[in-house]
């Protein structure tokens, strides 16, 4: 099963992405997270991607093409994936339908997860971050059990580097900029799907599940049983 999540800065994908990731036994492959990991660890990628990431940029088609390209190419993606992050323009959009059609799978559903902006704001103003394990908290809706420490892996949680008001503008306008053209491409071929993320992150995958279990129904003739598991029907 092929997922991909779409959705502004601050929808919530990295938080239900997890909860998918758990249920479904699927790897998450966040591309934010994989570029902050290689910033982090000074990688000639992280190099060249800190000052774009950091002001709120987005990077080269070319470049997350052949990093996604690589990393679908895995093993453990060869039951699926969940995509959180990308594609993110119409040509990254079209590169993973072609990657697609050349393994001869069907095609990922797009589910886009949207709130009200004030949401988005506030959830982005409010957000910390596990800079070793990536884990992801916020100060009021989801504090670590000990202030400022990741109940993960217990090292220290911060902001990060784009979440400051400035460049979250610059993210959302960015992110404007390309939606609708994503959108027409994933609704043209019917696998755009809507849920509402201004919910609890359990009831927002509840929603998710269900829509899975509606599209996988439709194209494959398989459903989902109640741990996430699919079954023949
Ligand atoms: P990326 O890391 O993908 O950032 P983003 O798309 O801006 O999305 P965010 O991670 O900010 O938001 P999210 O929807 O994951 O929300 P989260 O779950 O954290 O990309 C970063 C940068 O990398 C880009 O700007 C670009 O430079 C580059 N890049 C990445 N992919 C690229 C690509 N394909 N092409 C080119 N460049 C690329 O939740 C946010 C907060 O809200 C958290 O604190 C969380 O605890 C809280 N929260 C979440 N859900 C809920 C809920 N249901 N209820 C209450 N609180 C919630
Ligand atoms: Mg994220």
């Amino acid at each position: 099963m092929r997922l991909i999540l779409l959705g502004p800065p601050g929808a919530g994908k990295g938080v239900i992405a997890k909860l998918l990731s758990e249920k479904l036994s699927l790897p998450h492959i966040s591309t934010g997270d994989i570029l902050r990991r290689a910033i982090n660890e000074e990688t000639p990628l992280g190099r060249d991607a800190k000052a774009c990431v950091e002001s709120g940029g987005l990077l080269s088609n070319e470049i997350m093409i052949s990093l996604i390209k690589e990393r679908l190419s895995a093993t453990d993606c060869e039951r699926g994936f969940i995509l959180d992050g990308f594609p993110r323009t119409l040509n990254q959009a079209k590169a993973l339908s072609n990657m697609e059609a050349a393994s001869g799978v069907a095609p990922g559903i797009a589910i886009n997860l949207d709130a009200p902006r004030e949401v988005l704001i506030s959830r982005l103003s409010g957000r910390r971050v596990c800079p070793s394990c990536q884990a992801l908290y916020h100060v009021e809706n989801m504090p670590p059990r000990k202030e400022g420490i990741c109940d993960g892996c217990g090292s220290q949680i911060v902001i990060r580097e784009d979440d400051q008001e400035s460049v979250v503008k610059e993210r959302l306008l960015r992110y404007e900029e390309e939606v609708k053209s994503l959108f027409e491409f994933y609704k043209e071929r019917n696998l755009l799907k809507e849920v509402n993320s201004n919910m609890e992150p359990e009831k927002v995958l509840k929603n998710i599940l269900k829509v899975i279990d509606d599209s996988y129904q439709v194209q494959t003739g398989d459903r989902l049983n109640q741990s996430g598991k699919l079954y023949c029907c």
